[in-house]
Order: C-alpha cells, then sequence, then structure tokens
C-alpha cells in the first residue's frame, strides 16, 4: 500500500475542504491565469478567430496533456469562460458504457465545452462513440435488439472537447487525430510560482514574506497545486506556533517536519531513488522492478514520481531503464549528511 504523500499531485477528493479550497483558487481568466504563456496565446487567438467568425462553429478540440497538477482542469474552465460557454466535467472512468456518453452528449448545447480528464482511460465502446461526436456532431445509437435492431443517427449541437491526458502515448492515435490543438502543459518557473503563492496568500488573507514565497517555490515541484497546498500546510504552522504571518523561519520548519527537501523531494521520493541506487548502482532498471522494489504501481511512478526526478535531471530514462543520475546520488548524500 502506498503512503499518503503531500506532494502528491492529484486532488485529493475524499477531502471536501482542501477540494472546496482548491477551487476558490482557480483563476477564471486567462488574465489571472499565471504561467503557460505559449499555450495562452495559442488559445487566445484560437477563441478570438471563432467570435469574430461568429458562425455557429464550435472551437476546435483541445487535448492537454502533461504531468499532473499543472492545471489542465483549470485551463479547461478558463476557456469556458473565455468563450462565455457552459463548461460540462467528466473524465475517462467515470463513463462506464456508451449510453453515458450519449446522455452527456444529448444535454450539451450549442457551443458548450464538454472536458473530459485522464481521457486515455475510456472505454474502448465509448471512444467509439465519441469519434463520430467529435467528427461531425453525430450520435449512432443501436435502437432494440436481434434482427429488429436499427441504426438511428442523430444530430448532436456543435460542442468543443477538452481531453486531458498525463500520457499521449496511450490515447488511440485516431481519437487523438480528432484533436486540432494539441498542447503539452510544462512546469511552471518558479517566478510564475512564486506569483501563484502571493496570489493565493492574498485569497486567503495570509500575509508571506518574499524570502518566504521564495523557499516555498523552490519547493513546489514547479506545480501549483502543490505550491498550494504547501502554502496551507505553512500557514496552520504559522497560526498555531506564530502569529499568523508566513517568514521564512516559520517556512523552513514547517517544511522540515513535512519532511520536504530542498528539492521539494518528499521521503517517498528519496525511498525510490535510495531504493535504486542501493540495488543497482549506476546500472539501469526496469519500471516493474522499481515498482517492486517501493511497493507502488508502475503507473504511480511514471505518472507521479518520474516526471519531477526528471525534470530536475535526478533520474534519467535509458533505453534499457532508468538510472539515478550524478547529481541524483549527490542530492542523496547532501540529504543524508543534514539528518
Ligand atoms: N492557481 C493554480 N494555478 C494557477 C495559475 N496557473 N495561475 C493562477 N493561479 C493559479
Amino acid at each position: 500500500m502506498a503512503i499518503e504523500r503531500l506532494v502528491e499531485p492529484t486532488v485529493a477528493h475524499e477531502d471536501a475542504e482542501e477540494e472546496k479550497i482548491e477551487i476558490s483558487l482557480r483563476p477564471i481568466s486567462f488574465a489571472e491565469y499565471i504561467g503557460q504563456e505559449h499555450l495562452k496565446n495559442n488559445l487566445k487567438l484560437a477563441i478570438e478567430a471563432v467570435k469574430k467568425r461568429n458562425d455557429g462553429s464550435a472551437l476546435d478540440h483541445i487535448l492537454l496533456y502533461g504531468p499532473p497538477g499543472l492545471g489542465k482542469t483549470t485551463m479547461a474552465g478558463v476557456i469556458a469562460h473565455e468563450l462565455g460557454a457552459s463548461l460540462r466535467v467528466t473524465s475517462g472512468p467515470a463513463i462506464e458504457r456508451a449510453g453515458d456518453l450519449a446522455s452527456i452528449l444529448t444535454n450539451l448545447k450549442d457551443g458548450d465545452v464538454l472536458f473530459i480528464d485522464e481521457i486515455h482511460r475510456l472505454r474502448r465502446a465509448v471512444e467509439e462513440v465519441l469519434y463520430s461526436a467529435m467528427e461531425d456532431y453525430k450520435l449512432d445509437i443501436v435502437i432494440g435488439k436481434g434482427p429488429a435492431a436499427r441504426s438511428v443517427r442523430l444530430d448532436l449541437p456543435h460542442f468543443t472537447v477538452i481531453g486531458a491526458t498525463t500520457r499521449t502515448g496511450s490515447l488511440a492515435g485516431p481519437l487523438r487525430d480528432r484533436f486540432g490543438i494539441i498542447h503539452r502543459l510544462e512546469y511552471y518557473k518558479e517566478p510564475e510560482i512564486e506569483q501563484i503563492i502571493n496570489r493565493t496568500a492574498g485569497i486567503l488573507k495570509t500575509k508571506i514574506q518574499p524570502d518566504a514565497t521564495e523557499l516555498l517555490a523552490t519547493r513546489s515541484r514547479l506545480t501549483p497545486r502543490i505550491a498550494n497546498r504547501l502554502f496551507k500546510r505553512v500557514r496552520d504552522f504559522a497560526d498555531v506556533n506564530g502569529d499568523g504571518i508566513v517568514d521564512q523561519k516559520i517556512a523552513k520548519k514547517s517544511l522540515d517536519l513535512m519532511e520536504i527537501d530542498d528539492l521539494g523531494l518528499d521521503p517517498a521520493d528519496r525511498n525510490m531513488l535510495r531504493l535504486m541506487y542501493e540495488n543497482y548502482g549506476d546500472r539501469p532498471v526496469g519500471l516493474t522492478t522499481i515498482a517492486a522494489l517501493t511497493g507502488d504501481e508502475a503507473s504511480t511512478i511514471e505518472d507521479f514520481y518520474e516526471p519531477y526526478l526528471l525534470q530536475m535531471g535526478l533520474l534519467a530514462r535509458t533505453p534499457k531503464g532508468r538510472v539515478v543520475t550524478e547529481k541524483g546520488k549527490k542530492h542523496l548524500q547532501e540529504v543524508k549528511n543534514k539528518i
């Protein structure tokens, strides 16, 4: 059983309070959305063009991919807002049968945005219904059974699908081809994370000193969701152990308590790197072996641990497997010396 991680970039859906705060922190317009400049510029242009044409055509379907926590859902909300459209949110695993998708689609209106999170997890039968719906706004359904069965085509409103996935690789080719705009969300730059932390502090009416913001930004894995989560923990710490103002000392103590190191790694990351290095040294290790070492699912390693460790150059991927880099080894040594 994997341990619960503070730096887990997914939303803890079972934690209603946390989810509510996270939603309240979400920017709703491009003007409020910090970072992802390249993506924003492309989207602004596409949205302006649709509005200018004003001929009833919908915005092209959009596929957003990249590591979790970088704002795919938030961006879908911003796009819908900028279009002046309604947003309907669902996910690949939530649509169990083709009939579930049919009922979602027939309830949409012209111009609406349908956000499908984890779109790579759609079932094959559901995916096929989605193809023709996305391609020509038609819904093919079979009515009746056996020899009396007949197929009917229903017209659907002109809607836009925004699909989100952590991996484009596992998306079926024909589905990927239906998206006119395909974009990768990048890790944020540290100054952008600082802006996000300051914005969050403002919304939550907490004072934070610049050197504390800076410190938090270096430990947030370049990911807004984690920055906001760490900020909330540090704010709690400041309320309990200080006067509620987040300064660098408070931030540092609180992060140490959470065992988050200088690069934003938590005990689970360090444990994985250490197990790899202690057992295999400089030899490459296969994904399933790493999963066996840590007790996680291979997909958890691939989607949650690995992207940031690769981004930071602590881990490298080779054709034969993953290796801990020189930087990774040095980091493990430094952390060990500090404790
Ligand atoms: N909160 C979370 N992500 C954000 C972003 N990209 N911009 C502004 N606030 C955010």
